[in-house]
């Protein structure tokens, strides 16, 4: 959470952060400042809200290097003197993550005469750093004594008032790049801060500190000068773009025929790169939010066609609990970002036990696709909105991929359904190319209004509800939950009134009878029914107020196709709504704190 971002060289630095700010602005944006040298002192300025509101602070400084941070508040309330970047002494710094000691350290820094302004962590880390500057008179010994005492995950970047050429950059936990443009150096806590200005750049890894100048990069790991591998940013810069879209959102939604498209030209022809899941007796899929949707229906769809039982928990529960892992147990650990803290601790603790570990993962050099075993990219690109769509719809595909390869293995699927299978899946980029001509504001109308929704469904429609769910209430902040259908009348139909929202998804032809009659005993009760079924099923037209049919597909495709007009409903009633649809309040898009 949080973005961060630094740049020295000859261009002035001051619209260089702001505008690398705005493109970091999905991993918190509830306050954000700015520190650059001005005249061998460092000055700072900082807002709370938008970074619209700190461009609105700023004079006609320029400057050569500055340092920039976009926040998502864990310690202390989004304020102003909450806001980084923080400064104590000789020390500024930006800081993303959260130390945990900080309690204790303050307390002792306190002793010591530090007098503290904030409520943050990040000013007790400022504060540690210019104590530990002031015994060393060192800044590479200083940073690497930091090391000994801060517990908790931090990227940092650190301004010397002493060292007026210099940005000092430290990972242990949250992310960091570090890149090389023509005109200067950069730093930031992901890809799109900088791409306007240079695809080249070094992955920061654990405990490594950058000593950043105008012309120089030097990298040092334990005390020592280390060499590090220039990558390339292979996505070209529109991925982090809007393209005549109003909204990230949406354009990544648009987006799904294409990465799906690519990833299926690539996969069907490569099987073999997918992994082979009869070696293992247990599988365990984790992960949180949206990845743990695509879980829930990787279990459903790994159970049925490869015949094997695997368990999906959400990470943040399964890193806690007691597990039953061994060597013969493998764990799939589902992120877009790679860098979700319960999904990292899942991983690590799995490794602990042995398992075998495989990570389905966007965002390339992840600390995830780095410490799996083995590691499946995703390849959808930049997502830059907070609600998932195009990663989302990816995950499941990766994993009905590994279920297909399964079925195939043990001989489940074979003969002409393979082969029927495999022309389900490549329906998939036309068939989500029809869904989106439908236009969904007339469903939105009759639901934006409302203070809850109901999504019901029974087994994998029941996974599909749950995303469907979350989407909606992400975005537009309507309550909403989802129901096996079949439960609903175990208490939850007394909520049931005049007109709420019944949103019922029927795919699965096997178990559709037993859903529409959840779906008649909501629509006694008043309920206004949305149906999303395939057209292939026919259904009494007196159980829906309105119907949405998408092509009947064998459903290791089925799952793919059935989520988006459920994305494209969400997005339009946040949309009718008129909130703020890639920024919704309260979130980030890559939570690294636990
Ligand atoms: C989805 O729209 C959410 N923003 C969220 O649930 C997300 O899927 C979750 O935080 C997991 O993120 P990850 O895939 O980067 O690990
Ligand atoms: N823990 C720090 C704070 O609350 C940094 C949070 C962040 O990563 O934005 O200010």
């Amino acid at each position: 959470m949080c973005g961060i971002i630094g740049y020295n060289g000859k261009d002035n630095a001051i619209p260089i952060v702001i505008n690398g700010l705005k493109s970091l602005e999905y991993r918190g944006y509830d306050s954000s400042g700015i520190a650059y040298f001005l005249n061998d002192k460092i000055k700072i300025i900082k807002e709370e809200g938008r970074i619209k509101k700190l461009e609105e602070s700023l004079t006609n400084d320029t400057s050569n290097l500055a340092i920039g941070h976009t926040r998502w508040a864990t310690h202390g309330k989004p304020s102003k003197i909450n806001s980084h970047p923080h400064r104590v002494g000789n020390v500024t710094i930006v800081h993303n993550g959260i130390i945990e000691n900080y309690a204790t350290l303050k307390e002792k820094l306190e002793k010591d005469g530090y007098v503290f302004k904030s409520e943050t962590d990040t000013e007790v880390a400022c504060a540690l750093i210019d104590n530990l500057y002031k015994k060393t008179k060192d800044k590479l010994k200083t940073l690497n004594k930091l090391q000994e005492y801060l517990k908790g995950s931090y990227a940092l970047l650190i301004l010397f008032e002493d060292s007026r050429d210099t940005i000092y950059a430290i990972r242990v936990g949250s992310p960091l790049i570090v890149a090389k443009g023509s005109n200067g150096n950069f730093v930031a806590s992901d890809i799109p801060a900088i791409l306007e200005y240079t695809n080249k750049y070094y992955l920061l890894l654990e405990g490594e500190i950058a000593v950043i100048k105008r012309d120089s990069i030097v990298f040092y790991q334990d005390s020592k000068e280390i060499k590090k591998e220039l990558l390339t940013f292979e996505h070209d810069i529109s991925s982090a773009k809007k393209e005549g879209y109003s909204h990230f959102m949406l354009k990544e939604i648009h987006e799904q025929p294409t990465v799906i498209k690519n990833f299926l030209e690539y996969y069907l022809n490569n099987l073999e790169l997918i992994p082979d899941l009869s070696k293992y007796k247990k599988i365990h899929i984790v992960a949180c939010g949206s990845a743990y949707h695509a879980g829930l229906i990787a279990s459903y769809l790994i159970s049925k066609y490869g015949d094997m039982e695997v368990s999906t928990y959400v990470a943040s529960e399964y890193r806690y609990k007691k597990n039953f892992i061994d060597n013969k147990t493998l764990v799939i650990l589902i992120s877009q970002s790679g860098e979700t803290a319960d999904t990292i601790a899942s991983l690590r603790l799995a490794k602990e036990y042995k398992a075998t570990t495989i990570g389905i993962v966007n965002v390339v050099g992840s600390t995830i696709s780095r410490e799996a075993d083995e590691v499946i990219y995703i390849n959808a690109g930049c997502e830059i909105a907070v609600a998932t769509t195009k990663a989302y719809t990816l995950q499941v595909l990766a994993l009905s991929l590994f279920a297909f390869k399964l079925g195939i293995k043990k001989g489940i699927i074979k003969g002409i359904e393979k082969e029927a299978i495999i022309k389900d899946y490549l329906k998939l980029p036309k068939e989500i190319e029809k869904i989106l001509k439908v236009d969904y504001k007339e469903y939105a109308k009759k639901i934006y209004k409302h203070k809850s929704v109901f999504f019901i469904g029974r087994l994998i429609d029941y996974c599909i509800c749950e995303e469907g769910s979350l989407k909606l209430k992400e975005i537009s902040y309507i309550h909403s939950e989802t129901y096996p259908a079949g439960e609903l009348k175990h208490g939850t139909i007394s909520l049931i009134e005049e007109n709420t929202p019944v949103i019922a998804v029927v795919t699965d032809k096997n178990i559709a009878d037993k859903t529409v009659s959840n779906i008649k005993e909501v629509k006694a009760r008043g309920a206004y029914t949305l149906v999303l079924k395939n057209k292939s099923l026919q259904l009494d037209k007196g159980i829906y107020d309105d119907v949405i049919e998408i092509t009947n597909l064998n459903d290791l495709a089925l799952a793919i196709l059935a989520i988006i007009p459920l994305q494209m409903i969400a997005f339009e009633v946040a949309n009718m709504l008129g909130y703020d649809i890639d920024k919704p309040r309260n979130l980030a898009k890559s939570v690294t704190v636990e």
